[in-house]
């Protein structure tokens, strides 16, 4: 075992993260920040945060410094290959010279995939999937405003676009490039206020994949331990009360940080396999990745178990399970309990199958049009899911190993079965 791991994951590495400002008040500096960076005319990104004046609030504050704004919001939920395109198309018409994301991580996701784009003279930005396919190290400068607790995007190395090119077939792939990361992360929990009940709780179970994930990964990537450990615990703190109490400032700044430190500890400790489910159903579905995450995880921790029972046993403590007088084994298996519980808790669908309406609910819409809304399911859903799974980025660092046939009843169950 030790063998295999020394052989699939010799050497470490360790991705940086960009500067933060981090707090209450974060996002009204970014007029003044924009302009030190030397913004002159900047591209904003966004999904358009209907409902919100937050978009006219920051353009407001960077028009002040005397930077001139151009919006762009039609950034879609899933990022699609054409969103980015489109995106970098305006960038260059309007001649401008920088980037400010202001969203959750479709938003940064399309402006990072942009920026890549545009330091690469208009090439497509499919060209980039994988691991550090960028050539050129100059990128326009950004500043990226989160608007979620969920995806950490703002602070790290990843960008997860949808590849559209063969409408019948989308493929929804993870680049991971060092020269993505944003020149400026700024989190600021005032903002998620508006983010409605159902999306805060798909968002805070992001936050506890991207804990979970590094947490009993391959990888193995020690210092994320902590990071991860405690992010899986400030989201269990947290969630119940932010979604029961939207305006509750402790709870929303107990997630901010578990969003901003989970993002750094899967930057170098790398994601598993509920990330490879989830990117598989909303490349067919359109459906949002938190939401995916929350009903895909109990399932693949179950699976992944035995891989790691030790690290799981932490994790159980981290999900407030009292363990005195719990074996290993028990410990671990306390944490799926523990999970499935706050999924329960903050209204988590039993499976994908049983996925209604939710806020700003976007399936089905743009490519997928005509396709229908409610996910079938079926058996021809198994297979394609269970085979996008594979190629995916975040599959090699999954602890169990992961084979088509495999992960075929793990799919199915949370296709269709219970918790
Ligand atoms: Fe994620």
């Amino acid at each position: 075992m030790q063998f295999d791991r020394l052989h699939e994951f010799p050497i470490k590495e360790f991705h940086n993260v960009p500067r933060g400002l981090i707090g209450a008040g974060a996002y009204e500096l970014v007029g003044v920040e924009a302009k030190n960076l030397g913004f002159k005319k900047t591209l904003l990104m966004t999904s358009g945060l209907r409902g919100t004046d937050i978009v006219d609030d920051i353009a407001g504050k960077l028009r002040h410094q005397g930077i001139d704004v151009v919006v762009f919001d039609k950034v879609e939920s899933n990022p699609k290959d054409y969103n980015v395109m489109d995106a970098y198309q305006v960038y260059k018409d309007e001649g401008l010279d920088s980037f400010v994301s202001v969203g959750g991580g479709s938003t940064h996701d399309a402006c990072k995939g942009a920026r890549i784009v545009a330091a690469h003279d208009g090439r497509n930005i499919n060209e980039f999937e994988g691991f550090n396919q960028s050539t050129n190290p100059v990128n326009p400068p950004h500043i990226a405003i989160s608007t979620t607790a969920g995806t950490g995007s703002e602070t790290s190395w990843a960008y997860v676009i949808t590849d559209t090119s063969d409408p019948e077939n989308p493929h929804k792939y993870v680049a991971f490039d060092d020269r993505s990361i944003a020149t400026l992360a700024i989190c600021d929990p005032i903002l998620y206020y508006d983010l409605p009940t159902d999306l805060t709780a798909f968002c805070g179970f992001d936050i506890l994949a991207h804990g979970s994930e590094p947490y009993v990964s391959r990888l193995d990537f020690p210092p994320s331990l902590g990071q991860a450990y405690t992010a899986v615990e400030w989201t269990n703190k947290w969630l119940r009360k932010a979604v029961a109490e939207p305006h509750n400032y402790e709870a929303r700044t107990g997630l901010m940080w578990a969003h901003y430190i989970a993002a750094q500890a899967f930057n170098s400790g790398g994601l598993g396999i509920v990330h490879s489910i989830s990117h598989a159903v909303s490349a067919f579905y359109d459906s949002h990745h938190g939401l995916n995450n929350a009903i895909a995880l109990p399932h693949v921790w179950e699976y992944n178990l035995s891989a790691r029972y030790e690290r799981y046993a932490h994790l159980a403590k981290a999900m407030g399970v009292e363990t005195k007088g719990l074996s290993t084994v028990q410990r671990a298996e306390a944490a799926v309990e523990a999970a499935i519980r706050l999924a329960d808790d903050v209204g988590i669908p039993k499976n994908f199958k049983e996925v209604g309406e939710y806020s700003k609910n976007r399936m089905n819409e743009g490519v997928y049009e005509g396709k229908g809304r409610q996910i079938k399911g079926d058996e021809n859903d198994v297979e394609r899911i269970s085979k996008h799974i594979l190629g995916d980025s975040c599959t090699p660092g999954n602890p169990m190993e992961v084979t088509y046939e495999r992960m075929k009843p793990v799919v199915r169950a949370a296709l269709s079965g219970s918790r």
